[in-house]
């Protein structure tokens, strides 16, 4: 039978809600007393917070309760009961995952003891071959402790993310996507690899003419990334005692491999990466013995784990071979000087924080400026604000930026690092 036609017309245009079906509507989902006890909650919150403000009991930075509430006396106490815990080896499990584990730990230079557990650490957290703290009147284990790592190694790890993103990197596309091919896709698609049988990439070398930006990807990376990011500068392993450059790098990857997934950035390599070579002296060989270890490290006995190496130089040519042989460092990405393109999304990048004048040219500017890099460039943009700091003008005009290319590009041609990259484009 067909619909009455009365109704069909009814369905296509229903009637509009007039306002007393918006009010039962809004009462649908609602319990019987939603609305009184939102009411009360905001009161209480309104309560606590003026009890709050008589009080006054702030948050303090420092995340330490107000002064007024410590009980140092029973603090005290707490320390003294709590005795110095002394550093050991565990060797040996006997009878591990059963009841009665026992563990063989070594102390240094006293004697080796077969001990139990403290009532504090669950036999899961404990491995042969770890340092651990015991107490000293039983010689339980109390604690599992971390390996011991040099704290200068410690502090290379980057807690704090830097604040630059691929967004502030101008040009540089290819670059961007051939690092993230090696730095991202194996950690968010590690299937794919495992699909085709083939080991990821796990080496990137990034050279280049100074100032185009190397540093600054790196730091993108590490922005972007959840793994920790150790950032190394080639300097700092040169030492001065024999071996001990070799001992941090070794140090280095032991406390990457303890991460679930870690990036170490080498910058600066040529500090240390330099070819080997004989000058008869042997002044130069703890340098080399560095590089050896990196290079041991890279594909050495022990396997790499989900550590990827970046390096960065401007002077790859001085690189020694083996570093730069696939399988250590399978990728090389180079960074030439950004084009005409790219120049202009530099300014554009430089200046947005700048108080500029509206219809700046920036396209003419990056004519203007033939074979600079992404620090000349950000120098033109410093340069034309102190023009306008000069002039006490509050924005930027594009005479500035003109009168800044003059002196920065042409001016301080003498300085060039660049010559041997020179094309015009
Ligand atoms: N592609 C770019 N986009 C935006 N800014 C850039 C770019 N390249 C360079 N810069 C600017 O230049 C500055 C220096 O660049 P960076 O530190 O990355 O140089 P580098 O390539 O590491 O040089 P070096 O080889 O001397 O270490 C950066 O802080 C940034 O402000
Ligand atoms: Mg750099």
């Amino acid at each position: 039978m067909a619909p009455e036609p009365e109704d069909e017309l009814n369905e296509k245009n229903p009637r509009p809600l007039d306002e007393d079906d918006i009010a039962l509507l809004k009462t649908y989902g609602l319990g019987p007393y939603s609305s009184s006890i939102k009411k009360t909650e905001k009161e209480i919150k309104e309560m606590a917070k003026k009890v709050n403000d008589l009080c006054g009991i702030k948050e303090s930075d420092t995340g330490l309760a107000a002064p007024s509430q410590w009980d140092l006396v029973s603090d005290k106490q707490m320390m003294q009961e709590e005795q110095p815990l002394q550093v050991a080896r565990c060797t040996k499990i006997i009878n591990p995952n059963t009841e009665d584990a026992k563990y063989v730990i070594n102390v240094k230079q006293i004697a080796k003891f077969v001990v139990g557990l403290g009532d504090k650490v669950s036999p899961t957290d404990i491995e042969e071959g770890m340092r651990v703290g015991v107490d000293r009147n039983k010689y339980q284990i109390q604690i599992p402790l971390p390996p011991k790592i040099d704290p200068s190694v410690t502090m290379m790890t980057v807690e704090e993310k830097p604040d630059v993103t691929y967004n502030d990197v101008g040009g540089c596309k290819e670059q961007i996507e051939k690092m993230r091919e090696v730095v991202e896709l194996p950690m968010l698609h590690p299937e794919k690899f495992v699909k085709l049988g083939i080991d990821p990439p796990k080496g990137v070398l990034c050279y280049g003419p100074p100032g185009t930006g190397k540093t600054l990807l790196a730091r993108a990376v590490a922005n972007r990334t959840d793994a920790c990011f150790i950032r190394v500068i080639g300097s700092e392993l040169v030492q001065k005692y024999v071996g001990e450059g070799a001992r941090m790098v070794r140090e280095l990857f032991q406390m990457a491999r303890s991460k679930k997934a870690c990036i170490v950035f080498f910058d600066e390599v040529d500090a240390i990466g330099g070819a080997r070579f004989d000058d008869g002296v042997g002044g130069d060989n703890e340098v080399q013995r560095t590089m050896l270890e990196i290079v041991n490290q890279l594909d050495g006995f022990d396997a790499r784990g989900n550590i990827k190496v970046l390096m960065a130089t401007n002077r790859p040519d001085t690189l020694d071979p083996a570093l730069l042989r696939p399988g250590r460092l399978d990728r090389k990405v180079e960074f030439g000087l950004p084009d005409l393109e790219s120049r202009t999304q530099i300014f554009k990048i430089h200046t947005r924080t700048m108080n500029c004048e509206r219809d700046v040219r920036f396209e003419l500017l990056a004519r203007l400026c033939p074979n600079s890099t992404g620090a000349d460039i950000r120098s033109v943009c410093t340069e034309a604000g102190m023009y306008a700091i000069r002039a006490r003008r509050k924005t930027v005009t594009e005479k500035d930026f003109l009168d800044a290319v003059n002196k920065v590009i042409k001016g301080y041609q003498k300085f060039s690092a660049t010559p041997k990259y020179m094309v015009y484009n």
